[in-house]
């Protein structure tokens, strides 16, 4: 397979990490960031600007999103409309066979996702990350390092949940809301809010503009 990793960041290096793992020819990364073209990341070069793609469409790539924040994802997934995307699965990860990906969605090294959940697209089930059976995941989710879903949970589309957060079961966190690192949900977190502590708290609402 050959891929191209859009993103260049310490996301982006993960997500190659985890290409190369798979097999992937990673012919190169793009990065709108212009201090790091020309520069390489575990040997692959950063080779320029996202506009580049279509040059990459034509040498018959796929294309996978490295990019850890959920609206900026959710951007690009539209700019870049008509790629080939590609799912990718850390060789030591686990995802039940009863489980289900969408199209661009990673999940890196020590993630575990259970039977019948379900993951939505270009969503990040980030390293060590557990999806226990029959949780929801939406589109542009993003699940940081050590987050915890009991089973039954939903993350609805865009959310973003910091490193170590638990969800307890049946619970729902709201579109394009984000949990703080190391909190721990015990009711459902409304849409474009921000909730953080043990138990989380909602602090404010987030803007609704995507
Ligand atoms: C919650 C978060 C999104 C920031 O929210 P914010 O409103 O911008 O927070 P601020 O940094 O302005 O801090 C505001 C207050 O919230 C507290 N706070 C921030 N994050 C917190 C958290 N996760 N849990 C508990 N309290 C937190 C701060 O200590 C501060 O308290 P104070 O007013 O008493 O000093 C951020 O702190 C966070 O947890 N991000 C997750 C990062 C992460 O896990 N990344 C993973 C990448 S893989």
């Amino acid at each position: 397979m050959r891929l191209v990793v859009v993103g260049a960041g310490g996301h982006g290096k993960v997500v190659l990490a985890t290409a190369l793992e798979v097999g992937a020819e990673v012919l190169a990364l793009l990065d709108d960031d212009p201090a790091k073209w020309g520069a390489s990341l575990l040997g692959v070069p950063v080779a320029g600007p996202v506009s580049l793609f279509e040059r990459f469409v034509q040498e018959d790539a796929r294309f996978v999103l490295a990019i850890g924040e959920n609206r900026l994802r959710r951007r690009l997934t539209v700019l870049l409309d008509g790629v080939r995307w590609v799912t990718l699965v850390h060789p030591r990860a686990y995802v039940h066979a009863t489980a289900s990906l969408g199209e661009g969605t990673v999940v890196f090294a020590g993630a575990v996702v259970q039977p019948s959940a379900r993951i939505g697209r270009h969503a990040i089930v980030n390293t060590g990350v557990v999806v226990e059976h029959d949780c929801q995941v939406g589109d542009w989710v993003h699940l940081a390092s050590g987050v915890r879903l009991a089973g039954g949970v939903e993350i609805a589309e865009g959310a973003f949940l910091g490193a170590g957060v638990v969800v307890i079961p049946g619970k729902r966190v709201g579109r394009w809301s984000t949990v703080g690192a190391g909190g721990v949900v015990v009711r459902d977190v409304p849409d474009f809010s921000l909730a953080y502590g043990v138990p989380a708290k909602v602090q404010r609402r987030l803007q609704e503009e995507l």
